[in-house]
């Protein structure tokens, strides 16, 4: 993984900060601006979407985050599309889009079909990146939240890949990868992949740092983005309420959320962070002209460790599965 160093900068307008971006190891990838916006919402839905990620285009963001799950695909093209026509960005190619195939998708025959769908719902010729957002499949059908314990079955890793190997040569999406991945999910990946996943987007901060996932990842050339960059949504935020973190925002005369963000691009990943408020959209994009000192970096190294999302966070309480969720619910520390 690039570390910030390499990472090189995304050209924007005149007056228009700059965001560092990283160099993803594959080649013809395209380099992966640090920061991006999220656009998950609970309820998911498209509800501010494209007012925010049209006013974060306008800050210079130039990396969007969706999925089909989210019921943001059609709000994120519509703003990349404005930010066109008002001349924020000279053409869709300044953006870098990401988006992602829900669980209902992960069958062979539904890969290309569900790209398609993507970017028609983007109203886009290609996605920067388009990932397996789980390495878990469910019956066929729309994507659904949660998932039901019984619509999953085992998983056709090496079609589903050789799918979105296709969705590649096809230029229909210029990268592909993963995204909640373990070291043990990654090493099946890599033996059967003629392409190896450019990217393993997981969730990633002081309270759940990755360490182990984050050297596997570095080691095999794998771009690492991370998704809850702040803790994620609702109110048990343990990383904007971390102690450690707090006083070292005090020390330094920045945000918690600053702390944070500015640690994720340290360890030479990229984030995607989801705010609907432009001050927040304003701030998030701010860790780029002061760095951490060494003794911060101590203390966040030593915060305990908690891993919020979890497999069965995204499943029914209800039914029962025959595929062993205890292979799949790995915990890395
Ligand atoms: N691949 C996956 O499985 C996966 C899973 C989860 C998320 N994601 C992606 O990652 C994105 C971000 O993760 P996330 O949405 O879970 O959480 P997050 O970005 O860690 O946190 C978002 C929450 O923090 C608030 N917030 C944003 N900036 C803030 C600031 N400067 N100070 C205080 N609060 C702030 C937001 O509220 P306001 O909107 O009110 O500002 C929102 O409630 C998602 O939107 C999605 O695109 C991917």
């Amino acid at each position: 993984m690039a570390s910030p160093a390499a990472a090189g900068s995304a050209s924007v307008g005149v007056g228009v900060p700059k965001i560092p971006e990283f160099l993803a190891a594959t080649a013809g990838g395209r380099p992966v601006p640090a920061v991006g916006l999220g656009t998950a919402s609970f309820p998911f839905g498209e509800k501010d979407v494209r007012a925010a990620a049209l006013a974060a285009l306008e800050l210079g963001y130039r990396h969007l985050d969706t999925a089909s799950l989210y019921g943001s695909e059609r709000a994120v093209g519509e703003a990349v599309a404005e930010a066109v026509r008002r001349g924020v960005v000279a053409s869709r190619e300044e953006v870098f889009v990401t988006t992602k195939m829900w669980c209902s998708q992960s069958h062979p025959d539904l890969v290309l079909p569900s790209l398609r769908e993507s970017l028609q719902n983007l109203q886009m010729e290609y996605v920067d990146l388009y990932l397996i957002h789980w390495p878990v499949a469910t019956k066929p059908g729309k994507p659904q939240f949660p998932i039901k314990r019984e619509d999953i079955v085992p998983m056709d890793l090496s079609g589903v890949w050789r799918a979105m190997e296709e969705c590649h040569r096809l230029g229909l999406a210029r990268m592909i990868g993963v995204s909640n991945f373990t070291t043990t999910k990654l090493q099946q990946l890599l033996s059967i992949a003629e392409i190896p996943p450019a990217v393993n987007q997981v969730e990633m901060n002081p309270i759940w740092q990755q360490k182990k996932l984050i050297e596997f990842c570095k080691d095999k050339g794998i771009h690492v983005t991370a998704y809850s960059p702040l803790g994620g949504q609702g109110m048990s935020n343990a990383v904007l309420r971390c102690e450690v973190l707090e006083e070292i925002s005090k020390a330094r005369g920045k945000s918690v959320a600053q702390i944070s963000l500015r640690w994720i691009y340290e360890q030479g990943a990229s984030m995607v962070v989801k705010s609907l408020k432009l001050e927040r959209l304003k701030e998030n994009m701010e860790i780029f002209n002061w760095e951490l000192s060494d003794e911060d970096r101590l203390k966040i190294g030593q915060i305990p460790q908690h891993k919020k999302v979890r497999l069965t966070g995204i499943l029914s309480s209800e039914g029962t599965t025959s595929v062993d969720l205890a292979e799949l619910d790995v915990v890395e520390m």
